[in-house]
């Protein structure tokens, strides 16, 4: 792997991978990382029909912001470097395809914030969370208390952003943090079999569900319900119900159009 690389893109076909590539910092997200998922998220190929995001090396997704990179910040600067991290990490909510977190080794402040910005997080059973930025003065600035709450609830976003405490990848999974905890020489193989399961799936269907999904978690339940009935009538404008519906009826595998 080219160490030079911040971010390493992988064209698997369907299914794309981007590695967070800075090992000897445990994948801390500078301005050049977040630049580089950006870059990645334009250059993704038409074809791409899931996203899986995972860390470099045996030690961590990502154990938060570049704590360099922000120590010299100004106030202005400060939330310039939030707002760019939010405006990045809410391309992963918003684009149609859905986003797996491959989760080994520490998940730490804005390594957490990413993962809750995907649609899943599959988790090792050697992996450490948590929101530390309190312990270093400052609060989690890339969407992650808003996320938490919506993840996991207010309850648990409390604890764990109001201590920083670190809790283990079981303690994850029962606040409702991540979707599974695998063995870690299980994750990989989990990982790809959720990934075929989406890449089986009618691509029109799984983009207006994630879009659904998006408007439900916003809140507004009125809102979510009115934009249910209108993505469940345009998916009937889609080759791909058509497609989907009449290969179950000749009993076939479906060949999806992606329109
Ligand atoms: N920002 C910048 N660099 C980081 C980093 C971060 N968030 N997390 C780890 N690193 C760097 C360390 O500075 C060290 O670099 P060096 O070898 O050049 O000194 C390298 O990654 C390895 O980390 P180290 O602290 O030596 O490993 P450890 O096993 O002793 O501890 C952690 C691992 C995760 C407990 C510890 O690195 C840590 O607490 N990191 C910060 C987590 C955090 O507060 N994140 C929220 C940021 S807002």
């Amino acid at each position: 792997m080219d160490k030079e690389t911040v971010l390493c893109v992988e064209d698997l076909g369907p299914i794309q991978r981007f590695r967070l590539n800075r090992p000897d910092k445990l994948n801390a997200l500078n301005g050049a990382l977040i630049e580089a998922l950006d870059r990645g998220l334009n250059a993704l190929p038409k074809h791409a029909r899931v996203l899986i995001l995972s860390g470099a090396g045996d030690r961590a997704f990502a154990a938060g912001a570049d704590i360099q990179e922000m120590q010299a910040l100004s106030a202005e600067e400060a939330a310039a470097f939030s707002r760019r991290g939010h405006e990045v990490f809410a391309r992963f909510e918003a684009m149609e395809i859905p986003v797996i977190a491959e989760v080994h080794g520490y998940c730490l402040g804005g390594g957490c914030e990413l993962m809750l910005a995907c649609d899943f997080a599959l988790a090792s059973s050697q992996a450490v969370f948590g929101f530390p930025e309190v312990t270093l003065g400052v609060i989690p600035g890339f969407g992650g208390s808003a996320r938490l709450v919506e993840r996991a609830g207010l309850t648990a976003a409390r604890q764990l952003i109001l201590t920083g405490d670190k809790i283990d990848a079981a303690t994850a999974l029962r606040m409702g943090v991540v979707n599974e905890v695998l063995a870690p020489d299980a994750l990989r193989t989990r990982v790809d079999s959720v990934a075929d399961k989406v890449v089986k799936a009618g691509p029109r269907g799984v983009a207006m569900a994630k879009r659904a999904l998006a408007l439900a978690a916003q809140g507004d339940r009125r809102t979510a319900l009115a934009a249910e009935t209108e993505l469940f009538g345009l998916c009937f404008s889609t080759r791909d119900q058509a497609v989907g519906m009449e290969a179950f009826l000749a009993r076939k595998p479906p060949v999806w159009l992606g329109h």
